[in-house]
């Protein structure tokens, strides 16, 4: 037989409204899944981040609740719930938002928040949920 090796991992369904419950904090992402050499993360912002880019990892922003705007150094990009975007590596970004949003991120496991920029918002170590 095929394909009945045992996952090293229970297999288990996440409900992204449950774990959005368990966190409050704006821009501190939690890993709620992984694969492969990524991660899944979700993420409460509100706010203006900061400017940054990762140099080695592209990024993807998936809305689901609120408008997340994303500026680039030539134009800006409004993403709605539903939609997502992806960031390419090296393009340098700031994630806006106006009014809370919630996001779902994939990205290595590599990525740091604030990519080339090391300051106050850096977080090294991100909660599981
Ligand atoms: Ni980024």
């Amino acid at each position: 037989m095929s394909g009945t090796q045992a996952s090293a991992r229970p297999i288990e369904k996440v409900n992204l409204t449950e774990k959005l419950e368990l966190f409050h904090e704006y821009w501190s992402p939690k890993i709620v899944g992984e694969l492969n050499d990524s991660y899944v993360k979700l993420v409460k912002l509100k706010g203006e981040f900061v400017w940054h880019f990762h140099e080695h990892e592209d990024e993807l922003f998936l809305v689901l609740k609120g408008r997340l705007l994303m500026k680039f150094h030539n134009r800006e990009v409004r993403i709605e719930e539903g939609e997502f975007i992806i960031v390419p590596r090296g393009v340098e970004h700031l994630p806006v938002a106006e009014e809370e949003v919630h996001v779902v991120l994939l990205e290595l496991k590599t990525t740091l928040n604030t990519g080339n920029i090391q300051n106050e918002r850096t977080l090294r170590q991100l909660e599981k949920l």
